[in-house]
């Protein structure tokens, strides 16, 4: 039985101020329930402020991206070994935002992947395809590329310690979310290609939905058979929302 998690991904927002409180809330949600799992995602400088009022709670925490180097004469970068340091056990990797604004290729986030992995992070891998492609009907041809890049650089078992989040950039941050039907096609999509490679791997991997998930749409979403949770922007900078969501899941886990 996969466990159901609701991610948050906060982009480049927050104060220390917003942070605190946000966590604060996010961490006494998250110690109701023990079926579920929560987890924020915070910009890197925030890390050792999420540590600090988190440790010790059920709120697990992680990373935006990570570097494909610990160490050495890379100005700016985020090394996995560091934010391992600071109690993260998550790194979201080729976020559409990141692939898109900072040129990250499939094979980039492949070695991103890798490197998250090596200094114990769990990946959390972002794979989803433009407006254009969607309506193209190239949205499973595109998620493919995206998981097949990952699979050669780290081997199909890579995934038994990773997470997939699908998110259609046409519904990032735009509030159109996919239908339940929609994205629930992509996502068993998405198990039936892995299971081509590994039938246990498809089965135990989780699959989070992103891209305007919020706390009215979420309990559908999360209803899907083959949807394991939420990875969420915006909704997750609200703690009235992000702790609905995270009661959505709970309602439905057994
Ligand atoms: P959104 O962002 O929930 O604001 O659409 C999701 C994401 O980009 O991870």
């Amino acid at each position: 039985m996969r466990q159901r998690l609701v991610m948050g991904n906060w982009k480049l927002n927050g104060t220390k101020e917003t942070v605190v409180s946000l966590i604060k809330a996010f961490a006494a949600e998250a110690n109701k329930y023990d079926k579920v799992e929560a987890a924020i995602c915070a910009p890197a400088i925030f890390i050792g402020l999420v540590e600090e009022n988190a440790k010790g709670s059920r709120l697990a925490w992680g990373s935006e991206d990570v570097d494909v180097n610990n160490q050495g004469a890379f100005t700016g970068e985020n090394s996995p070994v560091q934010i391992k340091e600071f109690g993260c056990k998550y790194a979201i990797v080729g976020h559409s935002e990141r692939r898109g604004y900072h040129n990250e290729s499939s094979e980039y986030v492949a070695k991103k992947f890798k490197a998250a992995q090596a200094a114990g992070l769990k990946p959390v891998l972002c794979i989803g395809e433009s407006l254009e492609e969607f309506e193209a009907g190239k949205t499973n041809e595109v998620v493919d590329a995206e998981i097949k890049a990952v699979i050669d650089e780290n081997g199909i078992d890579a995934f038994k310690n990773a997470v997939i989040a699908y998110e259609p950039i046409w519904a990032i941050g735009t509030g159109k979310t996919a239908t339940p039907e929609i994205a629930e096609g992509v996502h068993k999509h998405i198990r039936e290609y892995l299971a081509s490679f590994s039938k246990e791997v498809a089965e135990g991997v989780q699959i989070l939905y992103g891209g305007s998930c919020n706390d009215k749409n979420a309990s559908e979403l999360f209803q899907q058979p083959d949807i394991d949770g939420g990875l969420i922007g915006g909704a997750s900078l609200k703690a009235d929302k992000f702790t609905k969501i995270i009661e959505a899941a709970a309602a439905l886990a057994k």
